[in-house]
């Protein structure tokens, strides 16, 4: 059976792709900040679903530390039930802030969960995609056009502004997803990005306040139900031969920022690295 993880998946798009992936017949392990909202997700799912495989793991991805911790679980799940393969990893926690907040580490929340996180998670389960030509997957988004990589503030603590720190984040997605398949093509790692559109969900409510809450608000109600990107991820996890572009909305490629270059990646991918204390492997061919 096929094992795909998907991060914030106890609500929104993540749990409507973790529904379809396990209705697919992949075992599914989803993962979620807030252990009763998994809970009541897993239940929810078993009930109406029964020949299902899912279960949840709770970790704060946007602490450092946790994201390590949940990796752990999941390697120890891949050893004892897939082989020590995993075929599918879709980084889609995200959050949206209202004002300048940190993590444990000291790092800007958006920047932490929206990018730094996915780079963490990836980096301890590569050895396990690279073993099932496994594929990647980032929630990204259209905001990521007209928009630059502060090299040299990235957390943008001078001068904050929210909604530059969110577009800056989902940028970061694409150069990330361009950065791994210029290293891991070569070694069966393919990695998308899904732009899901406008979705209605809380994303824009959680944790903010001011005008982010009041616009949100407003906003969602023009969304599409989060079943209509599940399809998209459902695309790009089953399609073959596997679709070739990088940036997909509606099961459809598209066109991404002029950003999105190789000198790009590189750079996000070097600063990333020393932000979490890791090297990504380079894998010679014998
Ligand atoms: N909605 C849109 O229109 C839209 C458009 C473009 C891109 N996106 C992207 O889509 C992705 C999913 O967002 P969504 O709209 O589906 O919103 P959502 O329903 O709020 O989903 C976000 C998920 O991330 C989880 N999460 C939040 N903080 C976390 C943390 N610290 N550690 C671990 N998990 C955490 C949430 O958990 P809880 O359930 O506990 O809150 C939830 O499962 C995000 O990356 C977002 O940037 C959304």
């Amino acid at each position: 059976m096929k094992t795909a993880v998907i991060t914030g998946a106890s609500s929104g798009i993540g749990l409507a792709t973790l529904v379809k992936l396990a209705q697919k017949g992949y075992s599914v392990i989803g993962i979620g900040r807030d252990a009763s909202r998994c809970i009541n997700a897993e239940k929810q799912i078993l009930t109406n679903h029964p020949e299902v495989k899912v279960r949840f793991i709770y970790g704060d991805l946007m602490q450092q530390h946790e994201v390590i911790r949940v990796a752990t679980e999941i390697m120890q799940i891949l050893e004892k039930e897939n082989e020590n393969k995993l075929e599918v990893l879709i980084n889609n926690a995200g959050c949206v802030r209202s004002w300048y907040t940190t993590t444990d580490e000291g790092y800007e929340q958006q920047f932490a969960l929206n990018h730094l996180a996915g780079f963490l998670l990836t980096y301890h389960l590569l050895p396990q995609l690279r073993r099932a030509d496994g594929k990647v997957i980032m929630t990204g988004s259209e905001s990521h056009k007209r928009m630059k990589i502060h090299w040299n503030d990235i957390m943008l603590t001078r001068g904050y502004n929210p909604l530059l720190a969110y577009k800056q984040s989902k940028l970061c997605n694409i150069l990330f997803a361009k950065g791994l398949n210029d290293r891991y093509l070569g070694d069966g790692i393919r990695t998308y990005v899904v732009d899901p559109g406008l979705v209605c969900t809380e994303i824009g409510c959680k944790n903010t306040g001011g005008v982010v809450d009041w616009i949100w608000n407003i906003r969602k109600k023009h969304g599409v139900h989060p079943d209509v990107p599940a399809e998209t991820f459902a695309y790009l996890c089953d399609t073959k031969p596997a679709p070739r572009e990088l940036y997909y909305h509606l099961c459809k490629p598209n066109r991404c920022s002029r950003q999105v270059t190789s000198k790009n990646a590189d750079k996000l991918f070097a600063l990333s690295e020393q932000l979490c204390g890791i090297k990504y492997p380079v894998w010679i061919k014998i």
